[in-house]
């Protein structure tokens, strides 16, 4: 039986990417970045999970104004990184896991969730750096990756309770699967910062700390937050932390907080990254 034992929630700043890309890593304002992800690719390297179901979001790389799924589930073969403007990203391409994806829109759909099918697609830094962050700069990925893209881009995204519940159907549906695999949920983009406007470079660091507690605290706590109040308290961008709900829905209602990693700045961000453990007990 395949089982979900950990989910990893981190920022997925672009400006990573390009930081690890152009070996700027151990300048004085990057290093401080990439030596807090360093407890965490030995921490993956030692669970060695089979599968990571990767929620993140697409920047208008693969999807466009034109088509705006709200849950998109990547069930192809692979996934080739995506041209954002300067080449796609030099990573290795996304191994998936057709079966398993195919399993889990079957699932999904039948359990009332309106899952987009996507059998073909590339992958920007939302999906590419936080594998970078976990696990480093290898010739492939070791572990296959199921890609689920959330519109929290065009409004309306969908809510964080939504996303919760999301969370707890993809864990049903990855234990029905019958093949015994360790499967990671990883949730990404926050934390706190808006890009534009005049409130452009806007950081709350007392609302992400308290989001980073009650993930373990009162997670049903935060799946009440309006849309509002993450535009309000965690800028234009913050909503993209709905996303971490998916993950945190996914895991069993105790959970046991392993890491934590918070540092501002990075690029106009708030860089946040957190691993819980499922408690043996469900
Ligand atoms: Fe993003």
């Amino acid at each position: 039986m395949a089982k979900i034992v950990a989910g990893v929630a981190t920022s997925h700043v672009p400006a990573v990417g390009a930081a690890i890309d152009n070996k700027r890593t151990h300048e004085p304002y990057w290093q401080p970045v990439f030596q807090g992800y360093e407890p965490s690719k030995k921490w993956i390297a030692n669970l060695e999970p089979d599968v990571v179901i990767l929620v993140y979001n697409d920047h208008a790389s693969a999807f466009s104004l034109e088509l705006i799924p709200t849950f998109a589930l990547g069930c192809a073969a692979e996934f080739a990184p995506a041209d954002e403007g300067w080449g796609p990203r030099p990573v290795p391409t996304v191994q998936g896991y057709p079966e398993l994806a195919w399993h889990l829109a079957q699932s999904l759909i039948l359990d009332e969730f309106d899952i987009t099918i996507v059998n073909q697609m590339t992958v920007d830094h939302g999906l590419t750096v936080p594998m970078s962050l976990m696990f480093g700069e290898p010739a492939e990925w070791p572990v296959r990756v199921i890609p689920l893209a959330v519109n929290v881009v065009q409004y309306p995204p969908p809510t964080g309770n939504r996303c919760f519940n999301l969370g707890k159907a993809i864990r049903k549906a990855v234990e029905a699967f019958d093949e015994d695999l360790t499967v990671v949920v990883f949730g990404t983009g926050g934390m706190s910062h808006q890009l534009q406007g005049p409130r452009a470079g806007l950081i709350n660091k007392e609302f992400d700390h308290r989001f980073l507690d009650n993930l373990t605290r009162d997670p049903v706590g935060l799946t009440r937050l309006p849309h509002v109040e993450y535009m309000r308290e965690a800028g234009s961008e913050g909503v993209e932390m709905v996303m971490w709900l998916i993950m945190r829905g996914a895991l069993n209602d105790q959970v046991e907080e392993v890491y934590r990693f918070y540092h501002v700045p990075a690029s106009n961000t708030a860089v946040g990254h957190i691993i819980l453990e499922n408690r043996h007990a469900p």
